[in-house]
């Protein structure tokens, strides 16, 4: 069986996993990522879970199709419930909420382990996720952006502790993000309008302090856009 492409969204979240890394791959749904891995000879084992039936239908459906039953577990789990601490050196978290991200870390306590390490794509609520992430004693090793179909996406490496976050003002909105990619760029634009129309709503309910600090984290995406551009 011809093994299939990632898109480029997963394939950056694969690109973070550690080579020969028990992996957990929370949120399955089809088993693509660690089907892929697996594939490779890249993890030594994985459990791809998921809270749904149907998508652990899909998951076992690959695990078979492509022949690593004996590297890749399907497992019906909400979060990491059902996941043992020594079953994962590596968890993934993509293509969920922001919000559902910080809820299944929040429940697992045996992720506050420097050996660990997340790798966390959200869909929504970047800016919560990388507060909460800090709040909790996270950092964030490296975050890179991408560009799929009309959409970009950013996928973070995190660990517990080490080494101190940055105390930037600018963190939570654009984690450690740059204008040195197209994806990069991409991102900050896109943030900066957020945080435009954010000012905007703050101003029209008569905020006017608080849309100047949102303003003038614009200004400072810009410049950065601007020193890339150059
Ligand atoms: C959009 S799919 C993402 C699939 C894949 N991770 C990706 O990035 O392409 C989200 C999956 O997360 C699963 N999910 C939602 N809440 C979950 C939870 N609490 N625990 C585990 N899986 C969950 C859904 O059932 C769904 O299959």
């Amino acid at each position: 069986m011809k093994l299939f492409s990632l898109g480029a969204r997963l394939a950056l979240c694969a690109s973070m996993v550690r080579e020969g890394a028990a992996l957990a791959d929370v949120g399955t749904d089809h088993a693509y990522l660690p089907v892929w891995l697996a594939k490779q000879g890249a993890v030594r084992k994985a459990v791809a879970s998921d809270v749904r039936p149907g998508p652990l239908e899909r998951a076992k459906e690959n695990i078979e199709k492509f022949g690593v039953g004996d590297l890749v577990e399907a497992r019906l789990s909400d979060g990491l419930d059902a996941v043992r601490p020594e079953e994962a050196d590596d968890v993934v978290l993509a293509g969920m909420g922001g919000e559902l991200i910080t809820e299944i870390i929040g429940r697992a306590a045996w992720l506050k382990d420097a050996e660990k390490r997340l790798i966390l794509q959200p869909m929504t609520r970047e800016e919560d996720l990388r507060r909460s992430l800090v709040r909790q004693g996270f950092s964030v090793l490296r975050e890179q952006a991408v560009l799929e179909g009309r959409r970009v996406y950013t996928v973070m490496l995190c660990v517990y502790g080490r080494p101190a976050q940055p105390r930037n003002d600018l963190f939570p909105y654009i984690g450690l993000l740059s204008g040195d990619s197209a994806a990069g760029r991409a991102y900050l634009r896109r943030e900066k309008k957020r945080l435009g129309n954010r000012a905007q709503g703050l101003r029209a309910e008569g905020d006017e302090a608080g849309a100047a600090k949102l303003l003038g984290f614009c200004g400072e995406i810009e410049a950065l856009l601007q020193t890339e551009e150059k």
